[in-house]
């Protein structure tokens, strides 16, 4: 098991990427914090994980709440103990050319996308630094490192969570605290479902994924939790800084 004993935070991890990566590092045996705003999904992710045989805590924690962040790290450090690993995965996608996206739209998809990213990491670092260390990973997404029709909201908000991620890799690698962002292309999760309905329906995106992505289809959320493992464990011990794109060759089309 490569996360032994480790104490990991998720957030948004009641459903899709997250909770395959919570499910994927309890799996290696860390003790992971279920944070989602939904708690009956994070319990029940916190469910599918003990009932695996893992070690898992549920809590309900809205990511755009700063008190709710504070709530989070305090439980992981005052409660489990210390904090060595933080996904900050949860956010938000907002449709829409600039005529479209409103100063709200813009607003709300800075404070989820980007701005709660920044808190918790500005909550945990302190404790990462007094016990020696830890690994942060901030989900972006491969809009935050091309361009894309009608999403001038969350392509701002996501390239600046790459931009942030590597500023604090940057300032933080001496405390050996290792800041790495996800990119992920199309995942079949439910995030998706308004980019469906944007585009006219699923049958729509269906066949934009086909004809568009390299690779032909959506990644799996278990392909994608291989790579949140590979962030957040020693096996990427030398890297920091990095946004990796993992999108079945969707930016380089
Ligand atoms: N699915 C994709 O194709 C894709 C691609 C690139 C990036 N992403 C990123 O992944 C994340 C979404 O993950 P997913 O695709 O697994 O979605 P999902 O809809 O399956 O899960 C999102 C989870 O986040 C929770 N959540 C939403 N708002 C929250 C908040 N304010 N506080 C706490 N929890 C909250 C939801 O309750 C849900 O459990 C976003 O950051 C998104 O930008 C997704």
């Amino acid at each position: 098991m490569i996360l032994k004993d480790r104490i990991a935070v998720v957030t948004g991890a009641g459903s899709g990427i997250g909770r395959a990566g919570a499910e994927i590092m309890a799996r290696e045996g860390a003790v992971v914090v279920v944070a989602d705003r939904d708690e009956a999904a994070g319990q029940s992710t916190a469910e599918r994980i003990r009932a695996a045989g893992g070690r898992a805590e549920p809590l309900r924690v809205d990511v755009s709440v700063d008190a709710d962040l504070e709530r989070m790290v305090a439980f992981s450090v005052d409660t489990l103990g210390r904090i060595d690993i933080l996904h900050n995965h949860a956010g938000i996608q907002v449709g829409g050319t600039l005529e479209e996206v409103g100063p709200e739209d813009m607003d709300a998809s800075y404070r989820l996308n980007t701005r709660a990213h920044f808190l918790a990491c500005k909550l945990a670092v302190p404790h990462m630094k007094a016990q020696g260390g830890g690994v942060i990973l901030n989900t972006a997404s491969n809009s935050g490192v091309f361009l894309d029709h009608g999403m001038l909201a969350y392509i701002t908000s996501k390239a600046a969570t790459i931009m942030m991620t590597k500023q604090m890799a940057l300032d933080y690698a001496r405390h050996n605290i290792r800041v790495n962002a996800l990119c992920p292309g199309f995942v079949d999760t439910p995030f998706n479902e308004p980019y469906a309905r944007q585009m006219g329906g699923r049958a729509a995106l269906e066949r934009y994924v086909r004809e568009t992505i390299p690779l032909g289809r959506w990644a799996t959320v278990e392909e994608i939790a291989e790579s949140i493992l590979y962030l957040v464990s020693d096996r990427s011990a030398y890297m920091t800084g990095h946004a990796l794109v993992v999108d079945g060759g969707e930016c380089i089309a």
